[in-house]
């Protein structure tokens, strides 16, 4: 059933509490949806990676193949390929590539004094943010070229958020570093006579990066709140602090004009396996009442509770199954 939600969409969100089951049933989704023909990018945005671990194999910067139709349903002509963003290697790209621009674009004396400003740009609050983000929307732009489905695992919920919420803002930052630039273009324009110059040329092209990145955050905003595009899974556990998480992240979330495609209820207590887990799978079930009197629309789904890890392409098909149209 979770996996029908989502056959349409081209980006799923997977969040959710610390330790809830993102990553599993990222994986799961990913797998499930593969095993149906679909080429998946399942892409991990969480500093503390562990795709790997459940995969069994080390997965890097770069797309690697976890599971390909050998692995899956005989027949299947989807592929799961898996990356884990490595915000380091990211910012230091990223601030090579700048410094590499400055060299070029500014005059001599500037390069000390721009060097200086790098060094400090790659402690400051955020850059990590903005590079993870910066791969968010490069992978969204590899999924729409070569995938039919990307699935990201994220950080727990708060990290995720305010990544979500980073393009508004990365792009108001460019908006007015653009309109400073407008000016002074137009300043610069009048002071030195029309165009032409060498100064003048390098407003250009530091004008046409701007606006790359710009197109770029605007770009990743539109395919996110666009519901027919991407949804948010939201995982939890029926347990009181991921049920009050769970409401939080989906109020913050429709605030953001993402869409909540569904609510995993992970590791269900059995309610036939002894008294103590019958106790809890009751206690589970007001929590729940309480969730769907908060959050009455989106569909809820449960995940029962199963007997080892989940760890490994077995493991994982069997949760896939666990997802699939004959689950509840
Ligand atoms: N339905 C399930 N039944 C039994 N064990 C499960 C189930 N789902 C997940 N697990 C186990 O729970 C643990 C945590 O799962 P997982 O790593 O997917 O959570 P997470 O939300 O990604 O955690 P983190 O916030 O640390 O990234 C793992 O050991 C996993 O094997
Ligand atoms: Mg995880």
């Amino acid at each position: 059933m979770l996996l029908d939600l989502i056959t349409s969409r081209r980006v799923v969100f997977v969040g959710g509490k610390g330790g809830v089951g993102k990553t599993s049933i990222a994986a799961a989704l990913a797998l499930g949806r593969a095993a149906a023909g679909a080429r998946v990018l399942l892409v991990s945005t969480d500093p503390a990676h562990n795709l790997g671990h459940l995969w069994d194999r080390p997965v890097g910067d770069e797309p690697l193949r976890l599971a390909d139709p050998g692995d899956l349903a005989a027949g299947a002509a989807g592929y799961v390929d898996g990356l884990e963003i490595d915000p380091e290697r990211t910012v230091e790209q990223h601030l090579s590539a700048v410094a590499g621009m400055m060299r070029r674009l500014l005059p001599e004396r500037m390069h000390a004094p721009a060097a200086r400003h790098l060094e400090l740009a790659r402690q400051a609050p955020g850059t990590h943010e903005s590079a993870v983000l910066e791969r968010i929307a490069e992978a969204v732009e590899l999924g729409e070229e070569a995938y039919d489905l990307v699935v990201f695992d994220t950080a727990p919920s708060g990290h995720t958020l305010r990544l979500l919420a980073l393009p508004e803002q990365l792009t108001s930052w460019t908006e007015t570093l653009l309109a400073n630039r407008d000016r002074s273009e137009r300043f610069g324009a009048a002071v030195r006579g029309l165009g032409g110059s060498e100064e003048s040329d390098r407003d250009a092209e530091l004008r046409r990066i701007l606006v790359r990145r710009r197109n770029r955050f605007s770009r990743l905003r539109e395919v996110v709140t666009d519901r027919a595009q991407t949804g948010f899974v939201v995982v939890l556990t029926a347990e009181l602090l991921p049920i009050a998480e769970t409401m939080e992240v989906y109020e913050k979330l429709t605030g953001l004009g993402v869409d909540v495609a569904a609510l995993v209820a992970n590791r269900r207590s059995p309610a036939d396996a002894g008294e103590l887990l019958a106790r809890r799978r009751r206690q589970e079930d007001k929590h729940l009442v309480r969730l769907r009197q908060r959050v009455p629309d989106v569909p809820l789904l449960d995940v029962p509770l199963l007997p080892g890890d989940v760890v490994g392409t077995e493991a994982l098909a069997a949760l896939a199954d666990r997802l699939g149209p004959s689950s509840s």
